[in-house]
């Protein structure tokens, strides 16, 4: 795989101006942890609803109208087009401002924006799938793509953690996913508590013990800054190369393609040449702001 593999543009959802939002309603509001909540909306114009793609990894901008726009990825796989999913931490105005909205209300939403997994680099290969708290969000749109495409792909690997059980998002795929005899399912926490009883330790030393084979496989990593940073070398050290290893990068996007140069690490805009990396291209950033 070469870096233009994974870093080439997909369409712009471009149904005229790109910087001009189309209304979605939300409507339904799920409560993964007392400050983490999903989404779930459609477009209030069906045929737009209906004309609407995009693939796994992509972000859009979403805007509470008075308060401000913030990015998030799609976190809804495109295999299951009911309704479209994004997750949201509350950090700051714009977030507080989502968390206050109920079933009904009305967002902009533009997008989708910046480039997605490679499908095909990874068909026909053992994956494994690495996350960390809301890291989850972006990873789980490729799990129900790769599950809803079984044939496709070998052995899948998910190993899952949080700081506490708590704190443990998606709790529902995390059932769906441990029920799937197809699928080897390992969630941690850094903190048990008495009710919990599953595995403890952070997601690095889990993963180091799973130890999955680098054989054919590809690991995609997402999580807080610092199990990234730890992620790589034990992924290293179990074989997997800089190219078997891919991430999905987040940071403040503004215009989300490629203008303003909110987003850029390095010499590279993660809103226009990712979000999705592979650790080759960003291993050098990796230590010194991921
Ligand atoms: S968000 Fe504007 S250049 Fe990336």
């Amino acid at each position: 795989m070469t870096a233009t593999d994974i870093s080439h543009r997909k369409k712009f959802f471009a149904l005229g101006n790109v910087y001009l939002p189309h209304i979605v309603v939300i409507e339904k509001i799920i409560e993964e942890t007392p400050g983490v909540r999903t989404f779930h909306f459609n477009f209030k114009d069906k045929k737009l609803g209906k004309e609407f793609s995009f693939e796994s990894g992509q972000f859009g901008q979403y805007s509470v109208f008075g308060i401000g726009e913030a990015p998030f990825c799609i976190s809804s796989s495109p295999t299951r087009r009911d309704h479209l999913e994004f997750t949201a931490q509350r950090v700051g105005r714009v977030t507080n401002a989502l968390h206050r909205l109920g079933a009904g209300a009305e967002l902009g939403f533009r997008g989708p924006y910046g480039n997605s997994f490679p499908l095909d680099f990874l068909k026909s290969k053992n994956l494994v799938f690495v996350g960390g708290g809301i890291g989850l969000a972006p990873l789980r749109s490729l799990i129900w793509n790769v599950i809803d495409n079984r044939n496709k792909y070998k052995k899948i690997d998910i190993i899952y953690g949080a700081r506490s059980p708590a704190d443990l998002c998606f709790k529902y795929d995390l059932d769906a996913w441990g029920k799937d005899k197809t699928v080897n399912m390992v969630t941690t926490v850094d903190k048990g508590d008495d009710t919990w009883k599953g595995k403890v330790g952070v997601v690095p030393k889990i993963l180091e013990e799973v130890a999955p084979s680098a054989r054919e496989a590809v690991a995609i990593v997402c999580g807080p800054p610092i199990m990234i940073r730890f992620t790589f070398p034990v992924l290293e050290k179990l074989g997997f190369t800089p190219k078997q290893m891919l991430t999905t990068l987040e940071k403040r996007m503004k215009c989300g393609i490629g203008k303003c140069g909110r987003c850029n690490i390095g010499n590279i805009y993660v809103c226009r040449d990712g979000p999705v990396f592979s650790y080759a291209q960003i291993k050098n950033f990796v230590s010194s702001e991921y």
